[in-house]
């Protein structure tokens, strides 16, 4: 990575303000379902408190579309960090306004604030110059340990007024992914999976460049069977991607890329979690079903070439993973890789690594990136702004 981290520079007893992504996931009652942005924040917060540094942290949670809004407020992610720091983490009622002020002016070494949600005021997402100053006035240093976030140019993101570095996060997030885009051990293959064609095009034509082999799951495979004159009953399909998905088969073709689709689907009658089912072939959807996952031939022909690959990077469950019966798809190609030996397994985020947390077995993966819609970004080469804004090495 070439840019300055929180170890190429003086932290010593500062006050460092640092970006975290503390959007996690909240039940109905405000209890974090997944904890891993939280958890994977740590190690930069204990280096600084390592560093006798006042740690003032800040992050955004939700939408709340520039309004006030308790629902989305930090107070549990406030709640969390002091559990697993072992010690209080003061909560601001405010971002810039007299409680984050107060709390933070008379901090002592190793102290912690967070301050409340970035985007409970409409600059943050404005990316306001003045907001961003203000911001910048409470600290010495500006970390961004958000690589969640790193593809929204806000002004907590990309706070241009004080000399910025990576957090470890941030750090550890970019050299994953970058080294396996850049220099994968081959035969390299992507799966993707996902709703729409039109959200991974991109990505797609980003991986085609890259890898050896691309497996496609999920709703977009209907677009490419549609693209290919075959049924595909209710299933979601992209009638206006028909010829992009063409396009990207007689790329893939003449990059001597192998694009793998589904040869077999399960479809349901109904959107719901107990719909009657059956497995067709992908040539066979009939009229009336919609195609939610792939089925067992596909599961076998995806594994056996999974059993090759030396390095797989993941993106998009393979079906509709919410509802158990169409989780088997998603399930057993996780469990297939997650028992790889010797393989470097890299999964994309958002969606894929929720379905690995579900299972318990994300410690079979070399990386999960905390990051969904950022990594997707970085997966399409796209340069993330805040990335950019951090100091060169
Ligand atoms: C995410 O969860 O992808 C990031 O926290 C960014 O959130 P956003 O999509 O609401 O900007």
């Amino acid at each position: 990575m070439n840019k300055k981290t929180v170890r190429d520079i003086d932290v010593k007893g500062k006050k460092v303000l640092v970006r975290c992504d503390f959007n996690v996931p909240l039940d109905e009652n405000k209890n974090i379902t997944d904890n891993r942005r939280i958890v994977g924040a740590l190690p930069t917060i204990k280096y600084l408190l390592d560093n006798d540094c006042k740690v003032i942290l800040c992050s955004h949670l939700g939408r709340p579309k520039g309004q006030v809004n308790k629902d989305f407020s930090l107070e549990p992610v406030a709640k969390e960090l002091s559990k697993l720091l072992g010690k209080e983490v003061k909560l601001a009622n405010d971002i810039i306004g007299k409680s984050a002020k107060e709390l933070t002016a008379n901090m002592k070494d190793g102290e912690i604030v967070l301050l409340e949600n970035v985007r409970f005021d409409s600059r943050e997402e404005a990316n306001d110059a003045e907001f961003a100053k203000e911001l910048a006035s409470l600290a010495e240093i500006y970390v961004n340990d958000a690589f969640g976030t790193a593809h929204r140019a806000h002004a907590s993101g990309v706070a241009s007024y004080l000399p910025a570095v990576a957090g470890f996060l941030m750090e550890k997030e970019l050299n994953f992914l970058g080294t396996t885009l850049e220099n994968p051990e081959r035969p390299f293959v992507a799966i993707l999976g996902g709703k729409k064609v039109s959200d991974k095009i991109g990505v797609i034509d980003s991986l085609l460049e890259k890898v050896d082999t691309l497996m496609i799951g999920g709703g977009m495979a209907y677009t490419f069977f549609k693209s290919m004159g075959y049924n595909v009953g209710n299933s979601i399909c992209e009638l206006d991607k028909l010829d992009l998905a063409k396009s990207l088969m007689e790329k893939a073709k003449a990059k001597g890329v192998k694009l793998m689709l589904p040869v077999d689907t399960k479809v349901g009658k109904e959107f719901k979690e107990d719909t009657e089912s059956k497995t067709v072939k992908y040539t066979e959807i009939p009229d009336g079903w919609e195609g939610f996952d792939i089925g067992a031939e596909t599961i076998k022909m995806y594994q056996d070439e999974l059993s090759k690959a030396k390095t797989v990077i993941w993106n998009g469950p393979l079906g509709l993973f919410e509802f158990d019966q169409f989780a088997i798809g998603t399930n057993a190609i996780a469990e297939y890789l997650g028992n790889l030996e010797n393989v470097t397994t890299v999964i994309g985020g958002g969606d894929s690594a929720a379905a690995i947390e579900k299972l318990g077995i994300g410690d079979k993966f070399t990386h999960i990136s905390t990051g969904g819609g950022a990594s997707l970004e970085f997966l399409e080469g796209k340069k993330l702004p805040g990335v950019e804004c951090l100091l060169d090495k």
